[in-house]
């Protein structure tokens, strides 16, 4: 019975360091881990390859197929920087995936109702034996709301951007801080009030604000909730 197989539902927007909460408890209860950002990226991907437009009205009915029909894979790595391998139709796409443009066009895909839709299946198939830590923006709230555990992270767009631009600088890609705080802020937007699945807490949800913390102090609060709950 999978009602029975615990789950973990990490959500909160993105620089919120919920990829980090999510991996670091996958690890230590050796759950599954549902990173379901990253089918909102594949799908975004699936879509602008097959030459659709994300902008303005797009065709709800083509990217409501591709979500249902979406050809992935995932396995974890042993690369921290590079966690989980992912394919799309036989091929590794994780670096176009990881991109913030891709981060983008997940938005825009993600406030497709028949996108979302066509996810749902895909999402709940992860919850397998011994359990799953679901990470993204409506585990707790849509595809998961019997959670046993549901921590919203979350932090100023300010903070995240910084953490963002500080990945970045030494990867010698030309980025401003304006610019990504910018973006971030237009992405929380779109996440933030879209109708279908908006980001926004779970009533029953453990709001954590790591604004003024370091990754340590997170992953402590976290943990203490968590052996709380599941022990
Ligand atoms: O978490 P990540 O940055 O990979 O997510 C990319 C985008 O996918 C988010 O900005 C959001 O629009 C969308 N998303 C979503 N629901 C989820 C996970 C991600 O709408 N459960």
């Amino acid at each position: 019975m999978t009602d029975q197989i615990p789950v973990i539902a990490v959500d909160g927007p993105s620089g919120s360091g919920k990829g980090v909460v999510a991996s670091y408890l996958s690890t230590q209860y050796e759950y599954h881990l549902l990173d379901s950002g990253a089918l909102y990226r594949l799908v975004g991907l699936a879509a602008r390859r097959q030459g659709l437009v994300l902008e303005n009205r797009p065709d709800q009915e083509a990217l409501g197929d591709i979500a249902q029909h979406l050809d992935v894979t995932f396995a974890p790595t042993n690369d921290p920087e590079n966690p989980l391998a992912m394919t799309l139709n036989g091929e590794r796409v994780e670096s176009e995936v990881r991109t913030d443009e891709a981060g983008v066009d997940a938005s825009l895909v993600a406030a497709v109702p028949s996108v979302r839709d066509g996810l749902f299946e895909l999402q709940q198939s992860f919850r397998q034996s011994p359990g799953l830590v679901a990470d993204g923006r409506d585990m707790g709230t849509v595809i998961f709301p019997e959670a046993d555990v549901k921590i919203f992270l979350t932090a100023s767009a300010e903070a995240r951007a910084e953490r963002r631009y500080n990945q970045l600088k030494h990867k010698d890609i030309g980025v401003s801080l304006h610019d990504l705080f910018q973006s971030i802020h237009a992405r929380d937007e779109r996440d933030r009030t879209r109708e279908v699945s908006p980001l926004r807490p779970a009533d029953d949800a453990f709001v954590i604000d790591s604004t003024d913390m370091d990754i340590e102090e997170v992953l402590n609060q976290v943990q203490a909730i968590v052996t709380e709950r599941l022990g």
